[in-house]
């Protein structure tokens, strides 16, 4: 494994990208990375004083500059603020990255309507609310532009627990994927990435509440063996909202370790049987034979 940045140096160098939920978390290393390569960075989320705090020390550890704005996705005017404040203090606005989430486990007939309505507002209204305008204001001003969205793997194929995640994110991977078309001519790329595990404190807590942690060990799941470096995902990320992937539209990444394809494949419980019963089954067959 290489945790190293992965980017030449001045890759993102005079870019603006807006990184929602962009004060904690995969977020915050996401936008620590761009700084590092160059870019200004606005990071948004609800709590102020969480992208205060998060703002100045990511001024301090990479001497990039960080415009904090309060915003709740949901909310179509504050986003047009953040717009807004953004090309107020650096001009032109070059990407996005639709990072702001909302998830927790509940079995569904648990949930209330307001439960499930508040997933799908955060992630699958946030992340349209902020490209639509994005977008509008871009094609407007003939201006390109780079938008990728986080999702998941389970967006393709499901997932009870978090139903209301699954059913935002299949919507935020369909808007990535139609948009990627339509809005090409408009010199604007989607792109999505769809990340395993990787501890972060918001995530950890909702998903693994309580002693689930001790239960369920992600890394189990995973046929690497571990969970994911934040850097191997701001890598990624960073080489996404580059020019270097210019060519690269409309796709989704996966960086999960084969976690995803460990569930799917029909026979991947045979991991479980151990050498010696492979032998005693090798013997048999050589018996037969
Ligand atoms: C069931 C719940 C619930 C829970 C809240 N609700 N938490 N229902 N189980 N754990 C219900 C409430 O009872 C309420 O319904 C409704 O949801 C709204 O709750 P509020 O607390 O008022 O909402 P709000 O303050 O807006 O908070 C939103 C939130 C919260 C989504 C509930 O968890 C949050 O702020 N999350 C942001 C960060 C986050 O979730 N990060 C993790 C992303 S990880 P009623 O009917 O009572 O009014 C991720 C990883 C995916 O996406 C893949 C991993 C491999
Ligand atoms: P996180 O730290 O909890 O990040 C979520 C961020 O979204 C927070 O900064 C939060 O800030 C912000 N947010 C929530 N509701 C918002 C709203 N209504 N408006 C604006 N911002 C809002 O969790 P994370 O693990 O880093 O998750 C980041 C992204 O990665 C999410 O899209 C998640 O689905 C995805 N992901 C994570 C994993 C993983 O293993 N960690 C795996 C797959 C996908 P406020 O509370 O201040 O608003």
């Amino acid at each position: 494994m290489n945790t190293d940045g992965m980017l030449k140096d001045g890759a993102l160098k005079g870019q603006t990208i807006i990184v929602t939920g962009g004060g904690t978390g995969l977020g915050r290393s996401m936008g620590k990375y761009f700084l590092e390569l160059g870019a200004n960075l606005v990071i948004t989320s609800r709590r102020m004083e969480v992208l205060e705090k998060a703002a100045k020390e990511l001024e301090e550890e990479t001497g990039g500059k960080v415009l904090p704005v309060q915003c709740d996705v949901r909310n179509y005017e504050q986003v047009e603020n953040v717009l807004a404040q953004t090309e107020e203090k650096f001009g032109q606005i070059h990407g996005l990255l639709n990072n702001a989430a909302g998830n927790f486990i509940s079995p569904t007939e648990r949930l209330s309507h307001r439960a499930f309505d508040v997933v799908i507002d955060i992630v699958l209204k946030g992340t349209t609310n902020c490209t639509l305008a994005l977008g509008k204001k871009w094609i407007a001003s003939g201006q390109p532009g780079t938008v990728l969205n986080i999702t998941t793997t389970y967006a393709w194929t499901g997932s009870g627990y978090v139903v209301p995640s699954a059913c935002a994110k299949a919507g935020v991977l369909a808007m990535t994927r139609s948009l990627a078309v339509e809005w090409a001519k408009y010199k604007i790329r989607l792109n999505a990435i769809a990340p395993g595990p990787f501890p972060t404190e918001g995530a950890w807590s909702r998903l693994l509440p309580g002693d689930l942690v001790k239960k369920f060990d992600p890394a189990k799941q995973v046929p690497v063996g571990r969970v994911g470096e934040h850097q191997e995902l701001a890598n990624l990320a960073a080489y996404l909202m580059s020019d270097y992937s210019a060519y690269v539209n409309g796709e989704v990444m996966t960086i999960d370790g084969g976690e995803w394809l460990q569930g799917a494949g029909e026979f991947s419980h045979l991991e479980k049987i151990p050498q010696e019963m492979w032998d005693m089954l090798e013997a048999s067959r050589s018996k037969k034979a």
